[in-house]
């Protein structure tokens, strides 16, 4: 209950005071209707598996992995205790002319699971920096390659590569971009790849849509490809309402950038460690980019994390020039965190030895079945899904944009189903460990609020 934006301290004893806070004036959250959220709060206080309680001590089913990020499921002991390891021992070194050996070791052990000459790390803190420290590298190296014309960044319309300057940039979120009038220059977009009125319900891949890859034919002929750096593309765009590529598609980009020296970076931000049943997205789509960005599922969001993972060719390429220079003047004071690195190296092991990508891949059958059950519903007018995530994307309702699809969100969350939306879509991306029967809770329950919701 709210009082001059003061919550009322339920029971005021010494076992709930630290979870719930009295004033909610103060914290200015993130992509969220402040107002609207402070009116009438949620708050979760503890989490394990599949499950968040909240501080009414109700346990919600996560469909979500948190944000697209817990995939092994939340406070596994593993990486729980790698961490209270790692902080006990050394909390924190500096990167900078100095190394300590879990950021060395998890660098390798990535490049073990990173397709074949994708071989170099490069740590950062989320994927906002991941992208922007990805599109600084692909400039530094045609740079050094004596190629400084390639200067111009492609992006996608309706792409989301995070908030900073560089990937707010080259995304093509509308609402994302409009109130920061000031962008880099020098970058051009793709059409997205949505296709409703061919596509609608396609399980997997959509049929139609190649074509699409030729609107960076359209871009190359217009500002010329020794003036391209980069595409930056998400294999699967998801938080844009889960946007499939068309079969063929994204080979078609990648022959298209070879072709013409520009290099292609995968967002794996969402589609790598194991969401679409492979270590990343390229595996699922046999199309391997020069340089990827990673986040989220790296560490199993237990620490920030983000990298950029390049082949080995962008890595030889900067290491030249007299050795007492830096080669990429660029990091951050927590690049390759030491409580990251111990948590990322314990994420890597839990997937291998629970094998949840491989889990992931034997459950997208039945999960995607039971996403397009929901297609008999009036209001649902499409359904994507591949590997273990779902958009289910509704009608507009008369009285505006997003007013149907936030209050399924808030219907589910009351019914115990975190979920998330963007736009009209509902999207669905549970941890890697679901079980059969909370696929079908959570479906179940997103069919009962669509139908209460109206
Ligand atoms: C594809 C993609 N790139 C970049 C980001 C930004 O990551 P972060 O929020 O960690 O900065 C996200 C976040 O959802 C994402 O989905």
């Amino acid at each position: 209950m709210l009082k001059n934006n003061v919550l009322e301290l339920k029971k005021i004893d010494e076992n709930t005071i630290d979870d719930i806070p009295n004033d909610l004036s103060s914290y200015w959250m993130p992509f969220t209707t402040n107002r609207r959220f402070k009116k009438n709060p949620r708050f979760l206080v503890s989490a394990k598996d599949m499950y968040y309680k909240t501080n009414n001590d109700k346990s919600i089913l996560d469909g979500v992995a948190g944000l697209w990020c817990v995939n092994a499921g939340h406070c596994r002991p593993r990486i729980v205790k790698a961490v209270q390891d790692q902080v006990a021992e050394m909390d924190y070194a500096t990167a900078f002319n100095m190394g300590h050996p879990k950021a060395f070791t998890l660098a390798s052990r990535l490049a073990g699971i990173l397709p074949k000459d994708i071989d170099n790390i490069f740590y950062t803190n989320s994927g906002s920096e991941a992208v922007d420290t990805a599109l600084k590298i692909a400039l530094a190296y045609h740079n050094a390659n004596g190629d400084s014309r390639r200067t111009r960044l492609i992006g996608r319309s309706r792409g989301y590569h995070g908030v900073g300057f560089g990937g707010m940039s080259v995304g093509g979120m509308v609402a994302n971009r409009k109130q920061f009038s000031n962008h880099l220059p020098g970058v051009d977009h793709m059409q997205d790849t949505h296709i409703p009125e061919l596509n609608a319900f396609s399980k997997g891949q959509p049929k139609h849509g190649v074509e699409r890859a030729h609107s960076l034919i359209d871009l190359i002929n217009l500002h010329d490809a020794s003036t391209i750096a980069a595409v930056i593309i998400e294999p699967v765009a998801c938080s844009t309402g889960v946007l499939v590529p068309p079969i063929g598609y994204l080979e078609e980009i990648r022959d298209i950038c070879t072709k013409n020296g520009i290099l292609l970076i995968f967002d794996e931000v969402i589609c790598g460690f194991g969401r679409l049943g492979t270590p990343f997205a390229g595996d699922k789509f046999n199309v391997i980019p020069d340089i990827m960005t990673l986040a989220k599922g790296i560490t199993n969001a237990t620490v920030p994390m983000g990298a950029v993972a390049t082949h080995k060719k962008i890595y030889d390429g900067l290491m030249h020039g007299p050795e007492n220079v830096v080669e990429l003047f660029h990091g951050y004071t927590y690049s390759g965190h030491s409580l990251a690195c111990a948590a990322a190296l314990a994420t890597l092991e839990e997937y291998e030895s629970e094998k949840l990508f491989e889990r992931a891949n034997s459950l997208e059958n039945y999960f995607g079945e039971k996403a397009h059950m929901l297609k008999d519903l009036d209001n649902v007018i499409d359904i994507r899904t591949i590997g273990l995530v779902a958009g289910i994307e509704l009608k507009t309702r008369e009285d505006g944009l997003g007013k149907r699809v936030y209050d399924v969100f808030d219907n589910c969350f009351e019914n115990n189903l975190l979920t998330r939306f963007t736009g009209e879509t509902i999207a669905i991306s549970p941890p890697l460990i679901v079980s059969k029967q909370q696929i079908n809770t959570i479906f179940e329950t997103i069919r009962s609020a669509i139908l209460e919701v109206k």
